[in-house]
């Protein structure tokens, strides 16, 4: 974010103040708690807003030199990204040719070849097929080539996506809808991966993104941990039906007293966090940046990862553990505060006892990313059912 982006949000957070009617949504929103339970519902998301997407898959900084590949399984769809000798990159269904066969698992790196596991098929880095064991005899009857199969990815201010159900391109301005032009100073393209926690939640994977777009909670939730330091109110912009927060310090509001108006910014007293439509977050605190991605499992349960990135490799080992101390800020109080609150809502919400949840005007990132989940999902089905996703999907 340049100074000048951050100066003006400065002078916004200052104005708003004195009112304490920060960035508020124009009106409140019920929800429907089947939203966040319902089975047939979990299927219409992973339909519309995951299989569809694009979603976001790393940075990519994580997936760098020829050969690297990163795994994700996108609503059930297996998908392997993997970089090319030329520096392009390729994304397949993980599934092999012969039998459908998981290829690869986790994040790697291999030299010139993708070996099947199962009976060794070998495909190049572009998805080729160029070995198979006892092919003369038992496959030369086979028509048609045997290649992995492609799906769309595009690569762009240092940010991977995919479009999981088919090839069809897409175009990544669209989706961030300028939310880019403050990416400038994060050092995206060439921040370094430290570490990637995960762990996986009896809770609807909507709850995680509820966690970090709202901070209405923090002076409640967090009175022991982190409401000393954070202030209860964030500054909220929406791009393109994607909540951009800036999560504030309370130091923030001595700059105003102690530095001239022309000086004022926002980092290091802030946390900007964008949403990576439907399941993403990227976070920028002042000197490092974080991905947090939730992956739903099934409607009742997901699982979480959050990956710490250093501006450059640590020096020595006092700078990998600063870093790795970091990554234990971020995920203590979430794991241990926020998380099992959001699953004894989703418990709550299972019993069928409420039918609906309530955002509040003062929780304005909460409005927008379910008002743009519902008419994701609302426009999908309408048409799906004039024949034209399927179509799409094919
Ligand atoms: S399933 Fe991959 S080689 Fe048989
Ligand atoms: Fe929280």
């Amino acid at each position: 974010m340049t100074p000048k982006q951050q100066n003006d949000l400065a002078h916004r957070l200052r104005a708003e103040t004195p009112s304490e009617r920060w960035s508020h949504a124009p009106q409140s929103m019920r929800n429907s708690a089947s939203a966040y339970v319902d089975p047939g519902r979990y299927d219409d998301e992973m339909a519309a807003l995951f299989l569809d997407g694009p979603v976001f898959v790393c940075l990519s900084s994580e997936c760098a030199l020829p050969g690297a590949y990163v795994t994700r399984d996108i609503a059930g769809v297996p998908i392997v990204v993997v970089r090319q000798k030329d520096g392009a990159l390729r994304a397949f269904l993980n599934i092999c040719r012969h039998r459908a066969a998981p290829l690869l698992s986790g994040d790697g790196k291999k030299g010139r070849l993708i070996v099947c596991p199962y009976h060794a098929w070998g495909y190049d880095l572009s998805g080729r097929l160029v070995s198979r064991p006892e092919s003369e005899g038992g496959f030369d009857d086979v028509t048609g080539d045997c290649n992995l199969i492609n799906r769309a990815v595009q690569e762009l201010h240092g940010l991977i996506f995919v479009r999981a159900s088919s090839d069809e391109p897409f175009d990544i301005d669209e989706k961030l809808a300028g939310m880019e032009s403050e990416f400038s100073g994060y050092g995206l393209e060439t921040a370094h991966p430290i570490e990637t926690r995960t762990m996986t939640w009896d809770m609807n994977w909507k709850l995680v993104i509820d966690t970090f777009i709202e901070a209405y909670h923090v002076r409640y939730l967090h009175q022991e941990t982190i409401d000393p330091v954070f202030l209860s109110h964030q500054l909220y912009d929406d791009f393109g039906g994607a909540p951009r927060v800036i999560g504030l310090r309370k130091s923030i509001l001595n700059q105003f007293e102690t530095e001239p108006a022309a000086d004022w910014r926002l980092f290091p007293h802030a946390a900007a966090l964008y949403t990576l439509m439907p399941n993403a977050f990227l976070v920028y605190q002042g000197d490092h940046v974080e991905t947090w991605r939730v992956e739903p499992i099934s409607v009742d349960k997901c699982r979480v990862f959050v990956t710490l990135f250093s501006p450059s490799p640590p020096a020595d080992d006092k700078s990998l553990a600063y870093w790795i101390k970091n990554l234990e800020v971020a995920c203590r109080v979430t794991f241990t505060e926020d998380f099992p609150m959001q699953t004894r809502i989703h418990a709550n919400m299972k019993t069928g006892a409420i039918d609906e949840v309530l955002y509040g005007k003062n929780e304005p990132g909460l409005v927008q990313f379910h008002s743009t989940v519902n008419e994701t999902v609302d426009r999908h089905k309408a048409l799906n059912r004039s024949g034209k996703i399927v179509a799409a999907q094919a």
